[in-house]
């Protein structure tokens, strides 16, 4: 059942103390991707989910976004849809900044990837603080696009990254 296939990938994600910084607890899903059970399961749990939600966009968020973006797209039948840091991306681009920790970072997707009206979900590893979800939100929305809903394999309840996200709906697997 689901309990079993969650408790399995629980105990697949490392977290490593004091990285990148002290007293941060890392959660490392590079553990998860060497458990090919564990991994299955983890998208597994996204395509059940999302298979009849008529979603023809998945979004994932640079880095690990794109781990867990690809198989859930190609699973349902969705197109992939990068959004990646700065000046990556080769073609016409449409950015959006957010604010971090410290100062602020920009997030681009290309032009023409996406049309108004397409629905898309957003994936990626993990929810902190919400700011980069939100950042991803804007984009997509700023073209028209209903954005269904975001997923994570990690959530960290105690940043309340969640209620940064208003009432869009988030779906995670675990928490950290
Ligand atoms: C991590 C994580 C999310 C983001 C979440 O990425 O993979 O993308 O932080 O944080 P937030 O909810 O506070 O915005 P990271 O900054 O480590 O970038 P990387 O994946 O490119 O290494």
């Amino acid at each position: 059942g689901d309990d079993t296939r969650i408790a399995r990938i629980s105990s697949a994600i490392r977290v490593i103390p004091d990285f990148p910084k002290p007293g941060i607890l890392f959660q490392d899903i590079t553990t998860l991707l060497l458990d090919p059970r564990a991994f299955r399961d983890s998208i597994d749990l996204f395509v059940e989910r999302y298979k009849d939600k008529n979603i023809s966009v998945v979004a994932g968020i640079e880095a690990r976004g794109f781990i867990f973006g690809p198989p859930i797209a190609l699973a349902i039948g969705a197109k992939f849809v990068p959004m990646r840091k700065p000046k990556k991306l080769p073609g016409e681009v449409i950015s959006e900044e957010y604010s971090l920790e410290y100062g602020t970072d920009v997030m681009e997707m290309h032009v023409g990837a996406v049309q108004a009206g397409e629905r898309a979900l957003i994936v990626d590893d993990l929810i902190a603080t919400g700011g980069t979800l939100c950042a991803a939100i804007r984009l997509l929305e700023r073209v028209g696009v209903d954005v269904v809903e975001c997923a994570c394999v990690i959530e960290l309840p105690e940043l309340k990254g969640r209620d940064r996200l208003g009432d869009k709906p988030l779906f995670v697997l675990i928490n950290g």
